[in-house]
């Protein structure tokens, strides 16, 4: 150990030696039991002080050439380099094709969006939105529908006239509230590939005022009730709608995260309620909706941003449904919404809040499923859950309930964070998509980055928006966390329902041509598969775990040789990482769901930089791509 003079240092550095933040030992103690406890990556890390980075190869050369050939059969293709141009790359062998785009015409005569002006208020509700995030498809009778949401709009190309594309009317206002939330298409393959059915009775647009239900145990709460809505159940619009989910009858459950950026104040000397805080709901907003729609302004509606941050409920198969806010899910930034049916029969909901040092929550209904029968109370009748990682391998899901926290059912629902402070969740990384794989008991998360982790200079620990420290754990070992890591979990007695789970890393993310302490990442990450910030994440029906990234996307610095955001696929058995696909320059790749026949792979691709996918001079829009094999082979 070196030695220190301590008569050098300054009150601050004498301090945070008294009270240092986990020594670098210690910390790749716990990581390394944390990251090696299923031995697939034969206990050799790429951090530490005398570990070398294996990498794939590697690992794979220490196994047996059958295991060799099984492992190398997982990954049908042969991985892409990174990339930062402005298109798509897939492997060789495999080609790729815009589905929809935002602007684009979803019913018979809307014309395609004006590059110029913009979509009219007419059609604001007619075509595809803007920002295309988490997907589902469904089957009904012979129809292919996916439902697809539409996160956000960028102000300035949707209203191209206005400095800023901050609205000035509320017609301007009309139309990007038009332009985010669902759509419900029906897709069909031609011979020139996919293509949305625009005379479809299916196709429908949901966005930030249609009329849906509140439901569950916050439904009716004096919480919820405004002066336009005295019962506290008909409320207007879906909002942020960013991950999803369905359920096994045939529902599709679309998440709502950054709600709180639509809701604003017009008197300067409104004092927000405490409860605001928590989920950053403030006076100014990007979208400037509530200086001309009295309903996003906090200080005539209060109440109006509580009917915000659920999970919703949507019947694909009938245009005319009202879609239904699950209350019983809980009010938190929602990522997406994971559905696994327990042991016994009840109805498993995962979802992350994807905010820092927010927690991840798991879902479990009162009743059981039973296929063709009443569906209508699984997601209002159940208990919600908060997962607490210990360092030792070892997690518990711990109960909201009014017994361990101390409020009502329908505050535990609404204030969902300070319920879950209360019985001293875990402070997680930014919690992301959760998958659950289809052959196997296990569940993964990922936990996208999380600068703020750790001690700041003055030797404070950083803390969640409700105080609640972030310490470093094994879970989350990183200070000034910038790649992200992939947790899982298998829950105990192989039965999702289960109070207890044991659970170790995937991967942590990082970039070994950089660092070569833990920011490099671990064993399965090298020069040849690295990426930062992993977001979207789905199993196809094989147990390949299918990655999307959001994140940095200089490929400089700490990132370079990352390029683009992209798409990668990993094997639970082996920890085995490769790229598959990359994403046009500022793009984020989000949102995936594969057709009836698993022969075409939808992919979302949000917010390009510059022209795609419809080439050189032309706007640069948001679209869903479909992606086969040139044998059109199976791939997913
Ligand atoms: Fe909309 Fe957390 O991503
Ligand atoms: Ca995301
Ligand atoms: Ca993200
Ligand atoms: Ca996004």
């Amino acid at each position: 150990m070196t030695k220190i003079d301590t008569s050098k240092l300054s009150w601050d550095e004498w301090d945070e030696l008294q009270n240092p933040p986990p020594a670098v030992t210690d910390f790749d103690r716990v990581v390394e039991s944390a990251i090696s406890r299923r031995g697939f990556l034969g206990g050799v890390l790429a951090f530490g002080s005398a570990a070398v980075a294996l990498g794939t190869l590697g690992n794979l050369a220490s196994s047996t050439s059958a295991q060799a050939q099984e492992a190398a059969s997982r990954f049908p293709f042969k991985p892409v380099a990174a990339t930062t141009d402005n298109t798509i790359h897939v492997p060789e062998g495999y080609s790729w094709k815009p589905v929809a785009k935002w602007g684009q015409p979803l019913f018979p005569n809307v014309p395609d969006i004006d590059p110029v002006k913009g979509v009219s208020l007419e059609n604001s509700d007619k075509v595809f939105g803007e920002n295309t995030d988490g997907m589902e498809l469904f089957v009904v009778g012979s129809h292919q529908l996916i439902a697809v949401n539409h996160e956000y709009v960028n102000n300035e190309t949707n209203l191209p006239h206005r400095e800023k594309g901050m609205p000035a009317n509320l017609d301007e206002v009309k139309i990007l509230q038009h332009m985010q939330g669902v759509t419900v298409m029906e897709v069909a393959e031609r011979n020139d590939g996919w293509e949305i059915v625009v005379d479809s009775p299916f196709n429908r647009r949901i966005h930030h005022n249609t009329p849906m239900t509140l439901s569950g145990p916050a439904a009716g709460s004096d919480l919820v009730k405004t002066k336009t809505d005295p019962n506290g159940i008909d409320c207007l619009g879906t909002f942020n709608n960013c991950g999803a989910g369905r359920t096994p009858w045939g529902t599709y459950l679309t998440c709502e995260e950054n709600f709180n950026g639509y809701f604003g104040s017009t008197d300067a000397a409104f004092k927000m309620p405490d409860d605001y805080k928590r989920y950053g709901i403030a006076a100014e907003t990007r979208y400037g909706y509530e200086l001309f729609d009295e309903r996003f302004d906090v200080s005539k509606h209060p109440n109006e941003p509580r009917r915000a941050g659920y999970v919703v409920e949507i019947d694909p198969s009938n245009a005319s449904s009202t879609p239904i806010k699950r209350t019983a899910l809980g009010r938190i930034k929602h990522e997406n919404a994971a559905v696994v049916i327990a042991r016994d029969g009840r109805v498993v909901v995962y979802m992350g809040d994807d905010e820092r040092g927010e927690f991840l929550y798991k879902y479990i209904s009162n009743g059981i499923y039973v296929p063709g029968g009443d569906t209508s109370k699984l997601l209002d009748e159940g208990t919600l859950h908060v997962a607490k990682f210990n360092d030792d391998g070892n997690g518990e899901w711990v109960a909201l309930t009014p017994e361990s926290t101390g409020m009502k059912m329908d505050e535990i629902c609404v204030f969902t964070r300070q319920a879950a402070s209360k019985v001293g969740a875990t402070t997680m990384d930014r919690p992301e998509w959760v998958a659950i794989n289809p052959v196997a008991i296990e569940a993964y998360c990922a936990l996208t980055n999380n600068t703020n982790r750790g001690v700041t200079k003055d030797g404070k620990l950083r803390a969640n928006g409700g105080g609640d420290a972030m310490v470093l754990n094994a879970a989350n070992p990183r200070e000034k966390n910038e790649y992200g890591q992939i947790v899982r979990w298998y829950p105990e007695n192989d039965d999702h329902a289960d109070g207890k789970f044991k659970w170790d890393l995937f991967c942590m993310a990082g970039n070994p041509n950089v660092h070569k302490d833990a920011y490099a990442g671990s064993s399965n990450i090298n020069s040849g598969n690295m990426f930062n910030s992993p977001d979207g994440m789905m199993f196809d029906s094989t147990g390949l775990l299918w990655i999307q990234t959001d994140g940095e996307d200089s490929n400089d610095g700490q990132y370079a040789g990352q390029g683009n955001n992209q798409m990668l696929a990993g094997d639970p058995v082996t920890g085995r990482i490769e790229r598959f696909l990359t994403a046009p320059k500022g793009s984020e790749v989000t949102g995936q769901t594969w057709s009836a026949d698993k022969r075409t792979h939808f992919v979302g691709i949000q917010h390009p930089d510059a022209p795609f996918p419809d080439g050189e001079g032309k706007l640069p829009r948001s679209a869903l791509i479909a992606v086969k094999r040139d044998d059109n082979a199976m791939i997913g």
